[in-house]
């Protein structure tokens, strides 16, 4: 509904344009070379169903941000250097610091002691609960980002806080932060936090001074950002609040347990004595810092692109939010979701995360993810069942609309989805119900798909007409 002109269809049609251009100018004229410096079939969002195109606008930010990090990123070093911590391997290296080993060797053992409650006649050296732990994050580390679906080139990015939201969550902050608890209360291998454990000051807690309209106004704010960014439809997964990472505070290098698939860390506050960057390995596979400021927003691919903070914070405090949120389907792109396999569309179909993952979800995706708000998504899959559950529960979704006059019914005929345009009409839908523009879904529908496509049989069928209203100002604004 945002884009008429699916991104992917762009790019195919210069493919087509510029295929033509090489062939004819290569028969007409010989001798003349073709100078292009444009390589399509370099570019990713041309051929693979599989790395969905990014938005432009975050794209040329990415490139010039990659440039300023190249620079200052020295020693560069990949997953498989484990050099700032054990990455993909209990083995550290010594390129960062000679040390290295040593000081993951004595988090394990802290770790341990902390666990096993200082009983020395636990045998640290054998496989214990924070090493087996940890090697659970480890393996997480070597075969999750290879498992799942690129959504964007570089994995993550950096942007501001939109002014509004930060100011929400500033004056939450600043009024509520005395009100912070402990987080955690048992032992884990992605923080120090036996040592020096974090507080979290809960947003949707009335305890702690927090709403749920205030946990429902972040993900509001940041759900249309990470859309545009990935190009895919999202639900919130999860907000708990306010971090305060103290003093000496590390957070282990990992990716994100499924369903944390997108993600946004907000700076709310910090007070540090040097920056403490959240080191990242993109899609590239190489090592990144990235230093915030507060206010400052990250956007990153959490379930792909490791992340942490193997250094300890030199401070007094250091204040994030992380909101986490899971991919249902493609907004303008072809589905990745196979019904036959019923694995969440973000996981790579026969990869080593696809047997992890049905391992750990016996009864399926699907089962997980029918929800009154997830129209587009039901349409765009195809799920007739699911949009018969969403009607029967909440008949008025029929008399939705968005800002171009746009309902379920002009989607479904977007997407050529006929089974659910019957299922629609058989509700009671109008079958020649105009958009704002004056447009009827049979005319959508010789549009997109033209006039054997089935959706376009079957509405001619019916007597369908195909109006494209002369209405007021702006009908060229659709098509
Ligand atoms: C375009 O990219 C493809 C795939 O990387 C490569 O095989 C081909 O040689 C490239 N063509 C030109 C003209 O650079
Ligand atoms: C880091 O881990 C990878 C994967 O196990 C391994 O191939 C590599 O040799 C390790 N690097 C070092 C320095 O031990
Ligand atoms: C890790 O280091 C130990 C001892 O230095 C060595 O025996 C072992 O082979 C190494 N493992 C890997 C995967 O490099
Ligand atoms: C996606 O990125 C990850 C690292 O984040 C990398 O391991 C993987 O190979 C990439 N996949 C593709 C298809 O490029
Ligand atoms: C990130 O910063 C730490 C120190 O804060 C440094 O040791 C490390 O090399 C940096 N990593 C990269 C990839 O630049
Ligand atoms: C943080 O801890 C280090 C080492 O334990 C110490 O030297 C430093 O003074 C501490 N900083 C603050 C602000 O407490």
């Amino acid at each position: 509904m945002r884009q008429l002109f699916p991104r992917t269809s762009i790019v195919l049609i210069l493919s087509i344009v510029l295929i033509q251009h090489v062939r004819s100018s290569s028969h007409d004229s010989v001798g003349t070379t073709v100078d292009l410096d444009l390589n399509l079939s370099t570019d990713p969002t041309s051929t693979q169903v599989s790395s969905p195109t990014t938005n432009q606008q975050y794209q040329e930010e990415n490139n010039r941000r990659e440039e300023e990090e190249e620079e200052k990123a020295h020693p560069q070093y990949t997953v498989l250097d484990n050099a700032s911590w054990a990455i993909t391997s209990r083995n550290v290296s010594s390129i960062l610091n000679p040390n290295k080993q040593n000081i993951y060797n004595n988090f394990i053992r802290d770790c341990n002691l902390a666990y096993y409650e200082n009983d020395e006649s636990v045998q640290l050296t054998e496989n214990t609960f924070c090493q087996d732990n940890d090697d659970v994050r480890i393996e997480m580390n070597t075969h999750q980002p290879s498992s799942v679906y690129n959504y964007t080139k570089q994995g993550y990015q950096k942007i501001r806080t939109p002014t509004k939201l930060y100011s929400l969550l500033r004056d939450f902050w600043d009024n509520h932060r005395d009100k912070s608890e402990p987080e955690w209360s048992s032992v884990t291998v992605y923080q120090n936090t036996w040592k020096y454990n974090t507080e979290m000051v809960y947003v949707d807690n009335e305890r702690s001074g927090g709403s749920s309209k205030l946990s429902k106004a972040v993900y509001d704010t940041v759900q249309p950002l990470l859309e545009d960014w990935t190009g895919q439809y999202l639900e919130p997964v999860s907000l708990w609040g306010i971090r305060i990472y103290k003093n000496n505070s590390i957070l282990v290098p990992h990716v994100d347990r499924m369903p944390l698939i997108v993600s946004a860390i907000i700076q709310v506050d910090q007070d540090v004595d040097e920056p403490w960057p959240l080191e990242v390995y993109g899609h590239d596979g190489k090592a990144a810092n990235v230093t915030m400021e507060p206010g400052d927003m990250l956007l990153y691919e959490s379930h792909s692109v490791i992340h942490g903070r193997p250094f300890p914070m030199k401070g007094r405090f250091y204040a994030n939010c992380f909101v986490h949120f899971e991919i249902k389907a493609s907004i303008d792109g072809p589905s990745t979701y196979d019904p036959t396999l019923d694995i969440p569309p973000y996981i790579i179909p026969h990869s080593y995360w696809h047997n992890e993952w049905q391992v750990e979800n016996k009864e399926g995706w699907r089962a997980k993810t029918v929800r009154e708000d997830a129209v587009p998504i039901l349409i765009g899959r195809g799920d007739v069942a699911g949009i018969q559950k969403v009607y029967h529960d909440f008949p008025n979704k029929l008399h939705e609309s968005d800002s171009n006059g746009w309902t379920a019914l002009h989607e479904s005929v977007r997407c050529g989805k006929l089974s659910i345009l019957k299922t629609l009409l058989g509700f009671g839908m109008d079958k020649d119900l105009l958009t704002a523009a004056g447009i009827s879904p049979l005319h959508f529908a010789r549009y997109y798909h033209g006039e054997t496509h089935d959706i376009t049989q079957y509405l001619v069928s019916i007597g369908a007409k195909d109006i494209k209203h002369p209405v007021g100002a702006n009908t060229n604004s659709e098509l």
